[in-house]
């Protein structure tokens, strides 16, 4: 069921209830775009700490950052690899992913600027998105992959290596999480925070 009634403030005032009792110290949100969060600074006493939002090389927020940087936010990158797993999830619903996943670690550009620094292509993902001045949060269920994801601060990508992963930037043909296929009406939501986002596959 979804509550098409959401009041984002009225969410927020309860938060800020939760650091005035002492039970959290920040607050964030997640999915929310820059007209939102500028509500909520705008109503607000504490400003949000953090902002979650999908982010990897084919979807780069330059707006969201330029945003987040001028109000002292910072930015958390979900879904660096743009989430492929959900391909496997999606066939063995049965289902066709709503839009298209694509193979970032396959993608001709990273797998050249990963070979040449010898590293993995999640490696240069990683790497470049903490360029970006933001932080990452790589998701797997293999330890070994877990320890490679972090031994990306033993090389440097040069500034040729930054302005060709620069235009791999898709702009908000990028964006992958369409959910509207699970959360049924959430389309039509008043606070569907990207509605103009989902190409669809
Ligand atoms: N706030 C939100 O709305 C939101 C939405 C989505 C995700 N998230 C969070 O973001 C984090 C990451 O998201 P995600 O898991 O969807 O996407 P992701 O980190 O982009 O991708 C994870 C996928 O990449 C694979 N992988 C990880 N390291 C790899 C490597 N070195 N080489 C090859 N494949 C590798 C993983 O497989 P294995 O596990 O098999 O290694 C898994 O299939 C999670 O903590 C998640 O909770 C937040």
């Amino acid at each position: 069921m979804i509550d098409m009634h959401t009041n984002l403030v009225e969410l927020w005032k309860s938060m800020e209830k939760q650091v005035d009792a002492g039970l959290v110290k920040s607050i964030g949100v997640s999915n929310f775009n820059e007209e939102q969060i500028k509500r909520v600074i705008n109503n607000s006493r504490i400003k949000p700490a953090n902002v979650q939002v999908e982010m990897h090389v084919q979807f780069q927020q330059k707006s969201l950052r330029e945003f987040c940087q001028k109000h002292g936010i910072t930015i958390c990158a979900y879904a660096p690899f743009a989430s492929p797993g959900r391909n496997e999830f999606y066939s063995k619903l049965g289902l066709k992913p709503p839009v298209v996943i694509p193979d970032l670690f396959q993608h001709p550009v990273i797998v050249k600027i990963a070979d040449k620094h010898k590293k993995s292509s999640a490696q240069i993902l990683i790497k470049y998105l903490t360029e970006l001045g933001v932080s990452v949060i790589p998701k797997s269920v293999s330890s070994e992959r877990i320890r490679s994801n972090f031994q990306i601060f033993d090389f440097t990508l040069s500034p040729v290596d930054i302005a060709q992963l620069q235009e791999l930037d898709l702009g908000e043909m990028g964006f992958t999480f369409e959910f509207s296929s699970f959360f049924k009406g959430m389309d039509k939501h008043p606070e569907n925070p990207f509605p103009h986002r989902a190409p669809k596959n």
